[in-house]
């Protein structure tokens, strides 16, 4: 078990308003990734794996262009959540499983790239620092990460919280008691990635997107 609060995602994963949830937010998101789609398709990368895939809007969108889609998540409930909207979609897909991102359960260079929204920024720095090891370590060589981080916004702040030793936000009332959030910056993102080629990087959409070839 990892100490990033999976109890708070099974509570959020479990709500039971939640497939109404999903079916709004199916029917007003579009994709908002193209710069990674564009990078895949030019690379020819067939296998991706959506990490920390929540209910697998992500996993559903990559499946719906054409890549064999696994996926993770820390929550059960996410897992069969995820599970469930590509099967009710009758999209084919590879393998999703409950693992922490410390602790991955798919061997070693499994996939051509591995994706990663609004995750790392939801748990201690050190533990953000394990899971981009272990996402490196289940992609292929040459293979394509993508990591994206919310930056806080004035909610994000103005909320009840502690701040933890390591600068971790740990939000203490409400819908919200127990979730973690680091305030990422530029710096801190590019001091994760330092040593690798960076195909993309922006930060002008209220969150840090890096897109890096594993090498
Ligand atoms: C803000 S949601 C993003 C979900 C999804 N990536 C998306 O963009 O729709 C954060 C997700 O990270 C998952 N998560 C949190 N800590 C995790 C961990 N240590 N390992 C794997 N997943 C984790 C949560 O269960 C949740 O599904």
């Amino acid at each position: 078990m990892s100490d990033t609060k999976e109890e708070y995602w099974d509570f959020i994963w479990n709500q039971p308003d939640l497939p109404e949830k999903i079916k709004f937010a199916f029917s007003v998101k579009n994709f908002d990734k193209q710069k990674i789609l564009d990078i895949l398709k030019k690379e020819n990368k067939k296998t991706i794996c959506d990490a920390g895939c929540g209910f697998g809007m992500y996993a559903l969108y990559f499946a719906k262009y054409g890549f064999q889609v696994s996926g993770f998540d820390v929550s059960q409930k996410a897992v069969t959540a995820a599970q469930k909207i590509l099967q009710e979609n009758n999209f084919l897909f590879d393998s999703f499983v409950v693992s922490s991102i410390t602790d991955i359960h798919f061997k070693d260079h499994r996939f051509d790239a591995v994706f990663s929204n609004s995750v790392l920024d939801h748990m201690m720095l050190c533990d953000a620092q394990k899971g981009i090891a272990e996402l490196e370590r289940i992609t292929k060589e040459d293979g394509i990460i993508y990591l994206s981080f919310d930056i806080l916004d004035e909610e994000d702040e103005r909320l009840p919280h502690e701040i933890l030793p390591d600068g971790s936000y740990q939000y203490t009332q409400g819908n919200r008691s127990g979730m973690i959030l680091y305030p990422h910056t530029e710096e801190s993102v590019r001091e994760f990635v330092k040593g690798h080629e960076i195909l993309f990087m922006d930060c002008s959409n209220g969150q840090i997107e890096v897109i890096y070839r594993n090498r």
